[in-house]
This record gives structure tokens, C-alpha cells and sequence, in this order.
């Protein structure tokens, strides 16, 4: 497929994690909504809870998507500081990210919280984005695979048992690429990917998957990755933060 066309179609995630303040990301969107609009094409800002709500006012009626990067794996209750999907649908999420390694890591969360999480968001007709990947240590040992296995089965599980059909995306992001510069190789990525395309396409139910990659993904290194087949976009973190440098991802 060429490029061009191949652009139009992918999916582009903006994941500002913690980066911005509920002003800059306000400014961000008022500042940048018109250009973000006439790329055309599919951009989803993942700001910080505070900011959910100003940017679905902001973003309404555009083609500029909105989405979270955490939610409670429960429906509702009694738990301290989590964020109910409910609410997240209320606020005008069509996305949320869940199992970032970075939640993985300072938040010990698991593999069947995670599904949890996702089952919470299908309920809640949100797309679940669903992070997977290796550390440099696992990479180095030759078990990304295994890892990946590990991480999605729990996942599969659930969003097999639900009766309607759903979009979910697999995210994936090995932890030693994640703001360091340094990315996988072509051939690496394309062994992950069809595999990752194989475990999905084995699937029963009318889910849709949609497989992203993440990892010090920029302007600079973007050419490299469309040589890879099955990657249907990208979860980009660093570069989304100035518009200059997403426009060039994205363009
Ligand atoms: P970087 O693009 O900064 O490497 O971050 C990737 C990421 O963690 C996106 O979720």
C-alpha cells in the first residue's frame, strides 16, 4: 500500500501523560484546533482527567477524538480517586489507554485488572487502547513473545465473552523504546506485528482489532515504521506535545 494512502487510514494517539497542566492543554487545543482539523486525519488527544471535560467542549463536532489513559477496572463505588468509565463516556471519551507500562510499573497493575479495565470501557462503548510490552531485560532474553502472550490472554479472554461487537486497539510498546530514542529494528517489529495480527485474526468473536506501536516515535523515525505491515497507527508520547513536531508525525 502506498504510504500516502496508508496515512489516511492509520490511527494517531497523542498520550500528553502527565505533561501538561489543565491550562496548557486548554491552550493547546484553543490554540491548535483549526490546523489539527485540516490534517484530516484520525487524531486522538489523551490529555489528563482535569482537562476532559474543557477539551470535549472545545473538540466537539470536530473530527479530533478524545480520550483517557487510565480507568477504574470497577463500575462504580466505593473507591478513592478512581474514574469510573461511565464517567469518562459522560465526559465524551471514545478512548481510553489502559495497562501503560507506566501504570504497569509505579501502580503494580495486573494483567487481569487490565482486562477488567477494558471490560469496563466496552460496557461503556469506549474504544479500550491496550498497552503491551517487553523490559530491555525480557527483550534481550528473547521473550517478547512470551510477554506479549502473558499480557494479552487475560485481555482476549474478556473481550471474547462479550456478545457485542466492539473496536479495541493493542498498543504495543516495549518499555526500553519508551523515551529513550531508541527504536526496534524493521525486521524485529515485523515478526511482533504478524504475530500480533495472527493471535487477533484467531479470534471468534466480531471484535476489530487495531494494532498500534509506541515508543519514541517522531517525525524523524515515522517513514521507518510504515515498511512494517499491520501497523494500523501510533501511540506517541513525547512528540505530541508540541504541535509542530505531532504535525510532522501525523503529516
Ligand atoms: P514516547 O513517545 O515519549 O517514547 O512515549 C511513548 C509512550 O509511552 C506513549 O504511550
Amino acid at each position: 500500500m502506498k504510504n500516502n494512502t496508508r496515512n489516511k487510514s492509520m490511527l494517531f494517539v497523542a498520550n500528553w501523560k502527565m505533561q501538561k497542566t489543565l491550562d496548557q492543554s486548554i491552550q493547546f487545543v484553543q490554540k491548535h484546533i483549526d490546523a489539527l482539523k485540516a490534517l484530516n486525519r484520525q487524531i486522538i488527544l489523551c490529555p489528563s482527567f482535569p482537562a476532559l471535560y474543557p477539551l470535549s467542549q472545545l473538540l466537539e463536532n470536530s473530527s479530533v477524538f478524545l480520550g483517557a489513559q487510565d480507568c477504574s477496572p470497577h463500575e462504580l463505588g466505593a473507591y478513592t480517586g478512581q474514574v469510573s468509565a461511565q464517567s469518562l463516556a459522560e465526559v465524551g471519551c471514545t478512548y481510553c489507554i489502559v495497562g501503560h507500562s507506566e501504570r504497569r510499573n509505579y501502580n503494580k497493575e495486573s494483567n487481569s485488572e487490565i482486562a477488567q479495565k477494558a471490560t469496563q470501557l466496552l460496557h461503556q462503548n469506549i474504544i479500550p487502547i491496550i498497552c503491551v510490552g517487553e523490559s530491555q531485560q525480557e527483550f534481550e532474553k528473547k521473550q517478547s513473545i512470551d510477554v506479549l502472550h502473558n499480557q494479552l490472554e487475560p485481555v482476549f479472554k474478556v473481550i471474547e465473552s462479550q456478545s457485542s461487537a466492539s473496536t479495541v486497539c493493542i498498543a504495543y510498546e516495549p518499555i526500553w523504546s519508551i523515551g529513550t530514542g531508541n527504536v526496534p529494528d524493521t525486521q524485529y517489529l515485523q515478526n511482533i506485528f504478524d504475530t500480533l495480527k495472527e493471535w487477533c485474526s484467531a479470534k471468534t468473536s466480531k471484535t476489530k482489532y487495531t494494532l498500534l506501536y509506541g515508543g519514541s516515535v517522531t517525525g524523524e523515525n515515522i517513514q521507518q515504521f510504515y515498511q512494517v505491515e499491520n501497523i494500523d497507527g501510533f501511540l506517541v508520547g513525547g512528540s505530541s506535545l508540541d504541535f509542530q513536531k505531532l504535525k510532522k508525525i501525523v503529516s
